[in-house]
């Protein structure tokens, strides 16, 4: 099954809204009321691509880039709509591709919550290098606690071996 990337506009925000909320992923990803996503799809510094396979969508990703961080690229938000059946696998494969041949990026970064053992699971698997500890860089608004990020990048140069 090979997976196809296409750029997303307001007609998806439902699907991506959807992935969002698939059950489980709540202390994992972020979700967005659908202003918010509009207003996000409109802002130049980000990207939302869609990744389908056999003309349905799979999952989404979402893309940061800003002016402070030359060549740098920020992967906000991923998520697939069925887990644990190596759709997240080809996305991520997909994305990763299309970022480096599509873009200046030299270095292509997130955050994943310490915790998320099967998200640092695939992005390890992918060549990712953990980076360090975000110490409680964020609000857990279910546990009413701080947690802390996992930091990790892929650098092009490491894509291309
Ligand atoms: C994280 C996510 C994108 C992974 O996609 P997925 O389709 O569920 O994962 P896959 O089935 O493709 O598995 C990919 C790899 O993850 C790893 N993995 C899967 N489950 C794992 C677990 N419980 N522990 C450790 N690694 C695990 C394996 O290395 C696997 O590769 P392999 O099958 O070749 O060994 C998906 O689960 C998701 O959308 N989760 C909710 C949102 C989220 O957590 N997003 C990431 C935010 S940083």
């Amino acid at each position: 099954m090979s997976v196809s990337l296409r750029g997303a506009d307001v007609r998806d925000i439902a699907f991506i809204m959807t992935c969002e909320r698939r059950p489980g992923y709540e202390p994992f990803v972020g979700r967005w009321p659908q202003d918010k996503h509009r207003l996000r799809l409109a802002d130049p510094e980000f990207t939302y691509l869609v990744g389908e396979a056999e003309s349905h969508g799979i999952g989404f990703a979402i893309l940061h880039r800003t002016w402070m961080r030359p060549q740098n690229l920020y992967l906000k938000r991923i998520a697939v709509h069925d887990a644990g059946r190596g759709h997240g696998k080809r996305l991520l494969s997909a994305l990763t591709d299309w970022v480096f041949a599509k873009t200046d990026t030299h270095r292509f970064w997130l955050e994943v919550v310490e915790h998320n053992e099967r998200a640092r699971g695939l992005y390890r698997g992918l060549g990712w290098k953990e980076e360090g500890l975000v110490r409680e860089g964020y609000f857990d608004d279910r546990l009413l606690r701080r947690g802390s990020f996992v930091q990790m990048s892929i650098l092009s140069t490491e894509w291309r071996q």
